[in-house]
């Protein structure tokens, strides 16, 4: 990349996240599973197309890599070209085997890290990162944080209309909770829409109806741009449109082919309503008698191998065609190539038919584009996207997707009429050149994202920021009260420990202790003064032997920090008390509570809604800490190795309650001691954490020789 003079901002380096489903440079697999869809492709198509904006340099899209005999692959190949200046970059994201988006929440911690150690392997700062899904945006908050890059999000759906649609369609909270982990997602959206600087939206309905829905709903950092379709695939079917292969697919089927065609094309997943539909149709008469029916819906080769999901459909549709007798009358094409979907379009446009959406929730609708844009007249559900592609083109109705009546209303309504199907048809062709090519969002991306960086300059060299105390290549950074203190017998042999190797290994404390109570405590016990010292609950960072103050951090979390704000809005709150005076430090408020606190969740919801932008830790069933978003032990961890360059996997770090937490998840060696709080149980399964027997630094020295601490290094 071109070197930036002080005044002339450089081209873009963008990079994409996309954590699940399977995706890959060419023949995306769409439909394989409910992972791979409309998202895959979206990310995909907007890394090439950023890439060939003229103010962009690269685009990286980094997402898991899949080492799994039963899928391809090509997805586990760790680089692969998009194009000249796109790449496909997949790093380790737990398991190597394949995993449903579902699972993905305990290793995302990992994933981010391995997402920032690829960042700074090469050096070149992003001008924004931008996540997509719930799951990449938890793993770009803890990224772009630190990198202290703009985050930008985009969601493609959202937990609390999904629940609020299946809660409506009857299912259980429980239910949903234990399919979905539904609470799990929407707690990564709230966190990340309050996070992130940008969030580009489909459509202006997604933002109305669905992030408004979210405590962090800020219209003004939403920004609506449609997704760019290839328009160039979908092109109208000629008058003399002869007959393809996906012809003899699906007439094989009919007992009239000719007839006009209605066609629907969809993931075989509950959520598309394919059942519905079938359901309209069977029991409309004059419906069957204008039209037949083309369901497409992924490929298959038995239904008792596909997955529970699609089997559950395909065994409900092929129960409709029976019980209502449509035999001759619907076509269900067993498989169909990627490259075909544009025929199939172009055969339901041909015969005057009619494309139809009857998703229970449709955020996108890149269906629906791909209909205008080949001439074929639409209905759709009204609940999503569809309200606005609809409005910009013009090409159909919308209907209710959980009336039969209305669905059939709405097809009738064009397939009885030969001049509105005309109309239709002529207007859905005009209105995707307009308003749905990849090459203009591009254009209108780089402009949002130009102006969130104002002038500054767009490219950094991380290398520049490190400050590396050379001979320190791996460190312990230990709790203070409850985990190195307690034991004096114990802590006594971790410290010759620690003198033993100390040209090698470094070690530091994370406490929720001020600066001078830390210097005090370590006074008390005959311990060294740590290479590092990280107090106030992760809040302040001071390196010895000096106790130099560092300012950069003070400078990073920074953010969206209101402290006078924040303490007005607590002295309302039930069972909190201001801790003492000598606690409360510049970027902490601190709290003890009683039994008639109302509970974190509560309290997080309510600080959202007032706009306070705050990290609650909450330790030893007593005491909680408010803090700037950024700030943590664990990110204060993260902070510190980038900037001495040690690797996360060289950091042993040991705690026993709540504010430990976070520095325990990521790629680091985490040790819980004996004595812990009930609040670190749920580290339990987590791989790079190990529960100690002993108690106090006894726990630590356990830890030592679990994962050989100071075993030698090669370079040494
Ligand atoms: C220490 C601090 C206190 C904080 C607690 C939990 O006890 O003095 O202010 O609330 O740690 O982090
Ligand atoms: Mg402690």
């Amino acid at each position: 990349m071109a070197q930036t003079s002080a005044n002339k901002p450089s081209k873009h380096y963008i990079v994409l996240l996309n954590v699940h489903g399977l995706i890959r440079a060419r023949d995306l697999e769409l439909g394989s599973d409910a992972d791979t869809g409309g998202q895959t492709k979206y990310v995909l198509e907007l890394a090439e197309a950023l890439a060939k904006n003229k103010n962009v340099a690269r685009v990286d899209l980094l997402t898991r890599q899949v080492i799994d005999q039963n899928v391809s692959d090509d997805y586990a190949l760790e680089r692969e070209k998009v194009s000249a200046a796109a790449q496909i970059v997949r790093l380790p994201c737990g398991p190597k085997r394949y995993l449903r988006k579902e699972s993905l929440w305990p290793y995302l911690d990992c994933f981010a890290d391995n997402v920032l150690r690829y960042i700074r392997s090469h050096g070149l700062m992003p001008s924004v990162i931008h996540a997509h899904y719930a799951d990449a945006g938890y793993v770009g908050c803890r990224v772009a944080s630190l990198l202290d890059v703009p985050l930008v999000f985009t969601g493609h759906s959202l937990g609390r209309e999904k629940q609020r649609l299946l809660l409506e369609k009857g299912q259980s909270a429980e239910s949903i909770e234990e399919k979905y982990n539904i609470s799990t997602r929407i707690e990564a959206e709230e966190e990340t829409l309050s996070f992130a600087s940008l969030v580009i939206a489909s459509t202006s309905q997604e933002v109305d109806a669905q992030y408004a829905r979210y405590d962090h709903y800020q219209p003004s950092r939403k920004k609506v741009i449609p997704p760019g379709t290839d328009i160039s695939k979908f092109y109208p079917p000629n008058a003399h449109l002869s007959k393809l292969p996906i012809h003899t697919e699906v007439d094989k089927f009919l007992s009239d082919p000719k007839k006009p065609v209605i066609l629907a094309l969809a993931r075989p997943d509950e959520r598309k309503n394919l059942a519905g539909l079938l359901r309209a149709y069977g029991n409309s008469e004059k419906l069957q008698s204008l039209a037949n029916l083309v369901i497409v819906a992924g490929n298959r080769d038995k239904i008792a191998e596909l997955d529970r999901g699609a089997r559950n459909v395909w065994r409900e549709l092929i129960a409709l065609i029976d019980e209502f007798d449509l035999y001759g009358k619907v076509a269900y094409p067993k498989k169909h190539k990627p490259e075909q979907v544009a025929d199939i379009y172009r055969m339901a446009a041909h015969r005057k038919g009619v494309f139809v959406n009857s998703a229970l929730t449709e955020p996108f609708g890149l269906t629906l584009i791909e209909a205008a844009a080949t001439g074929l007249p639409v209905v759709a559900t009204d609940d999503g996207g569809p309200q606005e592609i609809i409005r910009n083109c013009k090409h159909g109705v919308l209907v209710n997707a959980l009336d039969d009546k209305d669905i059939v209303k709405g097809l009738l309504h064009i397939l009885a009429k030969p001049k509105q199907w005309q109309q239709y048809s002529q207007q859905g062709r005009a209105g995707a050149q307009k308003y749905y090519t990849w090459e203009g969002h591009a254009q209108r991306y780089i402009d949002c994202v130009d102006s969130l960086l104002g002038s500054q300059i767009k490219s950094k060299n991380i290398q520049a920021r490190r400050v590396k105390k050379i001979s320190t290549d791996r460190i312990l950074i230990s709790d203070i009260d409850g985990t190195l203190i307690g034991d004096t017998k114990a802590l006594q042999q971790l410290k010759e420990l620690l003198t033993q190797h100390e040209s090698y290994a470094g070690f530091g404390v994370a406490t929720g202790r001020t600066i001078k109570m830390t210097l005090d405590v370590l006074n008390e016990w005959n311990m060294p003064i740590p290479d590092i010292l990280i107090t106030s609950v992760g809040t302040e960072i001071y390196y010895g032997p000096n106790i130099a103050y560092d300012m950069g951090w003070h400078q990073l979390i920074d953010h969206r920090w209101e402290p006078r704000r924040l303490r007005e809005f607590m002295h309302d709150e039930k069972g909190v008390r201001l801790q003492e005076g000598y606690k409360q430090r510049t970027f902490k408020v601190s709290y003890d509570v009683d039994a008639s606190f109302t509970g974190v969740k509560g309290l997080r919801t309510r600080l959202r809604k007032a706009g306070l932008h705050t990290n609650i830790v909450y330790s030893h069933g007593q005491y909680l800490d408010l803090l700037p978003l950024r700030a943590s032990k664990g990110f204060a961890v993260r902070y510190f190795a980038d900037k001495w360059g040690i690797s996360l996997e060289k950091i042993l770090v040991a705690g026993d309650s709540g504010n430990d937490l976070d520095m325990m998840v990521g790629r680091t060696m985490g040790v819980v001691v004996g004595n812990h709080e009930k609040e670190l149980e749920k580290l339990r399964d987590l791989e790079r954490v190990y529960f100690a027997q002993g108690d106090h630094a006894n726990g630590i020295l356990e830890a030592i020789n679990y994962f050989d601490f100071y075993a030698p290094n090669p370079a040494h």
